[in-house]
């Protein structure tokens, strides 16, 4: 089975997609959306092109593994020959719920961090892990609110799941960040807490700043992949490498897409940040 390599990749959406075909340009990975291209014969043609150059991530957003009444087993299905076909190098899905029996909502819903969505997900994601026949890495989301009947900490609850079923993680560290100012707490520390060994992958991405909502300090931060890496985001990337060591690293960038030369300016800037970054073991030594 192939893996991600060390190194800064970029989000593939569809209108960069003929380029990128044309152009081959210098970028460590890609990561793709499923959804976009299983109904899509064209598109799905093109990839498979870039699957020849390309070690390809597959981020799906349509499994729903929180979900109460089950994940969506035909689209798993159709995920599992999407990612045998191309020889996907790892696969990937939020934390969070979208389907509610057969009712899909577009969205990625969070979850309540209990004893009960922990068996939930625990549940789905062998199930997943078992269709698929490999790992599929658990990603934390971007977070707008908390439940009273949460029993334990985000970090706690990826923790427990670890131990449970040997899962692996996906860190978004701009999710981290606009959670921590969001919900109010401190994004170091929740670096501190999550298990490190598990950690295989890193997001980095931009958001909106919404004023006027009710918040600590009246911002809501929306994950909406529509701008730069915020500059405080890039210290948390720095951060994460120096806690979990280098990682393959996304830059997602989903809607007010940039010309395809200023998205992979964003993976430069990356990279300058994971090469100057040394491995944590000898970081006592600097
Ligand atoms: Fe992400």
């Amino acid at each position: 089975m192939k893996s991600l390599p060390i190194s800064v990749g970029a989000g593939l959406r569809l209108p960069h997609l003929a380029e990128m075909v044309e152009t081959v340009p210098s970028v460590g990975w890609l990561e793709i959306h499923p959804e976009n291209f299983v109904a899509n014969p064209h598109a799905s043609e093109l990839l498979t092109e870039l699957s020849l150059h390309y070690a390809i991530s597959v981020h799906t957003v349509g499994i729903s593994i929180g979900s109460i009444t089950g994940i969506d087993r035909v689209h798993l299905k159709r995920l599992r020959a999407l990612v045998e076909r191309i020889g996907a190098a790892a696969v990937s899905g939020h934390l969070a719920w979208s389907n509610y029996g057969a009712e899909f909502l577009n969205d990625l819903l969070p979850l309540p961090y209990n004893e009960e969505s922990l068996r939930t997900v625990a549940a789905h994601l062998r199930e997943v892990e078992d269709t698929l026949g490999r790992p599929y890495l658990i990603e934390n989301p971007s977070s707008y609110l908390a439940f009273r009947s949460s029993t334990m900490s985000e970090a706690e609850f990826l923790n427990e799941l670890v131990d449970r079923t040997g899962c692996r993680l996906l860190c978004d560290v701009s999710n981290v960040y606009l959670s921590a100012h969001n919900l109010g707490y401190d994004a170091r520390n929740y670096l501190d807490r999550l298990p490190a060994d598990a950690i295989d992958e890193l997001h980095l991405g931009g958001f909106t700043v919404e004023s006027g909502e009710s918040n600590v300090d009246g911002e809501l931060w929306i994950d909406t992949h529509d701008a730069p890496v915020a500059d405080a985001a890039w210290e948390l990337y720095a951060y994460a490498l120096n806690r979990f060591g280098k990682k393959p690293t996304l830059i997602e960038w989903d809607s007010d897409l940039p010309r395809l030369e200023r998205l992979l300016e964003e993976v430069r800037g990356a990279e300058r940040i994971l090469c100057a970054e040394q491995e944590p073991e000898y970081a006592g030594t600097r």
